[in-house]
């Protein structure tokens, strides 16, 4: 599997091959590749790739392969729950296509595909929907990156922006830089640029004073696990936008593909936070930014109550408040 190495941008633009499933869970818990549908289709695509090795195994081994393969990939990065959709995916068509192992392999293989070709028409649709929430002239502000680098398409949240820059509407970005990996100013910034739409990196405790200013007509997010009751977990201060966001009145949405809910949630309160290394905060800008004495917290994701999100946007259509995805 060939992955763009979202580490190094906007600095280079390198593309690494990923071979064993100890490389595929490196590059997913690195954030090499990242982005709740990527890891999903990343993962999916890796596990099937990687055991091509197995070839000549008996069935039942290679079956076995799969599973411990597929549980050290989840374990990498626990919110994002397109990891393991897409993983059981993978493992279940194994489980189920008769015959040898290169027939369970092809089988896997096919079951990859398949999810990165939906990953990609989610995209279309949910863009097709955000567009028609977009006023003539849009200035968006978004959080970290829900764009083309991380899904199979043109992204979730910014897959409005794409459609809307594309039909010559005016249109424009700004984001925070999405401390402390700087997912907003290093990748959104990037492939925002690289397709032309005007965006403005901000500091991430800006938005308010941009919100109070008039200067943001609507928030767009994307999410890593969406909970029954519409409770949403994205990047950590998605919640803080969301709160601003209400105070100004100012529309809030959820753009995300169907893979990244989790009806056996009843509310966010039970989703699993990832927490991630100090060394994030404390040495990640190449210097030391805190005291050793400081204790420091990284919790890579916050989880946003549902009553403060104007509509969630799938590709299935628009929803609207109260939600209740038990059963869609
Ligand atoms: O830690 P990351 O960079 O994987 O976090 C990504 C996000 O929070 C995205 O908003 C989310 O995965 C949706 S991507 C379409």
């Amino acid at each position: 599997v060939v992955i763009v190495d979202q580490t190094l941008l906007p600095e280079r633009l390198e593309f690494v091959e990923l071979h064993t499933v100890e490389e595929v869970g490196d590059a997913i818990a690195r954030l090499a590749v990242r982005g709740a549908p990527a890891i999903g289709v990343c993962a999916a695509m890796g596990l099937a790739a990687a055991l091509g090795t197995e070839r000549g195994s008996s069935r039942e081994h290679l079956l076995e392969c799969a599973r411990r393969g597929a549980q050290l990939i989840r374990d990498r990065r626990p919110t994002a729950v397109n990891l393991g959709w897409a993983l059981d995916r993978v493992l279940a068509r194994a489980t189920e296509t008769p015959g040898d192992a290169p027939a369970v392999l092809r089988a896997m293989r096919q079951e990859a595909e398949c999810i990165r070709e939906e990953d990609r028409e989610m995209c279309r649709r949910i863009g097709e929907y955000a567009l028609q929430l977009l006023p003539v002239r849009a200035r968006v502000l978004t959080h970290c990156n829900a764009g083309a680098l991380a899904t199979s398409g043109i992204g979730t949240a910014l897959a409005p922006v794409y459609m809307a820059a594309a039909e010559g509407r005016e249109v424009s970005v700004m984001v925070g830089e999405t401390r402390p990996l700087f997912q907003g100013s290093r990748l959104t910034a990037w492939e925002l640029t690289r397709a032309g739409v005007p965006v403005t990196v901000i500091t991430d405790s800006m938005a308010p004073m941009l919100m109070r200013d008039g200067r943001v007509d609507l928030c767009i997010v994307g999410a890593d696990r969406i909970a029954a009751n519409g409770d949403t977990a994205n990047k950590i201060g998605t919640y803080a936008l969301a709160v601003a966001a209400r105070h100004h009145q100012i529309p809030f949405y959820v753009a995300a593909p169907s893979s990244t809910f989790d009806r056996s949630l009843a509310g966010g309160g039970d989703i699993q936070i990832e927490q991630r290394a100090r060394s994030e905060i404390a040495g990640g800008s190449g210097r030391v930014t805190v005291p050793e004495g400081a204790t420091v917290e990284n919790p890579a994701f916050d989880v946003t109550p549902a009553d403060l999100i104007t509509a969630i946007i799938t590709e299935a259509g628009v929803h609207y408040p109260p939600f209740d995805f038990r059963s869609s």
